[in-house]
């Protein structure tokens, strides 16, 4: 064990771990942050995507000890409750989710992907989202999501929230 800190989302947490321990557990069973998910723990399928200074990384396989000063962003850490982020409000126009398993990595992968290329095309979006697994097969959905996130970033509208179904 090590003591070591870690800033997510802004913050700065200290944490006693193995130093190889993966990130992912550090941020959801130390910290405390259950938004990022455990898919494949083989940086196969995408659900545990977070961001380290703004690219993403698969967190399942990447150890403690290699984030140093790096600054962590997770899902809850790119909008708040009362701004969501254009990507957040434009998976829920475009009701994106099925099971909703792999959808924090989803969105985390397309937040870089808007930042790197702000206008993507269809075959962009494929490129860089292929190794976001869904197996609800919300492809389509997704594609839909970031246009129309890319269009409400473009046009710096200010993003209302959705207020969640109730029972939910
Ligand atoms: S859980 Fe990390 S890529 Fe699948
Ligand atoms: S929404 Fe179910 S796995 Fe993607």
């Amino acid at each position: 064990m090590a003591l070591t800190k870690l800033t997510v989302n802004g913050k700065v947490y200290s944490v006693d771990v193995d130093p190889n321990m993966p990130l992912l557990w550090a941020i959801r069973d130390v910290i405390g942050l259950k938004g990022t998910k455990f898919g494949c723990g083989m940086a196969q399928c995408g659900a545990c995507t977070v961001h380290l200074n703004g690219t993403p990384v698969r967190s399942c396989s990447t150890p403690v000890s290699v984030v140093k000063t790096q600054k962590i962003t997770t899902i809850e850490g790119i909008g708040t409750p009362d701004h969501l982020h254009a990507v957040q409000q434009a998976w829920i126009e475009e009701q994106v989710p099925q099971c909703g398993y792999c959808q924090s990595g989803q969105i985390m992968s397309a937040v870089a992907l808007l930042k790197q290329k702000p206008n993507p095309s269809d075959e962009d979006i494929d490129t860089y989202m292929q190794g976001n697994i869904c197996r609800c097969g919300t492809y389509q959905r997704i594609r839909s999501a970031i246009h129309k996130a890319s269009g409400l970033l473009q046009e710096k509208k200010p993003v209302k929230t959705t207020p969640a179904p109730v029972g939910k």
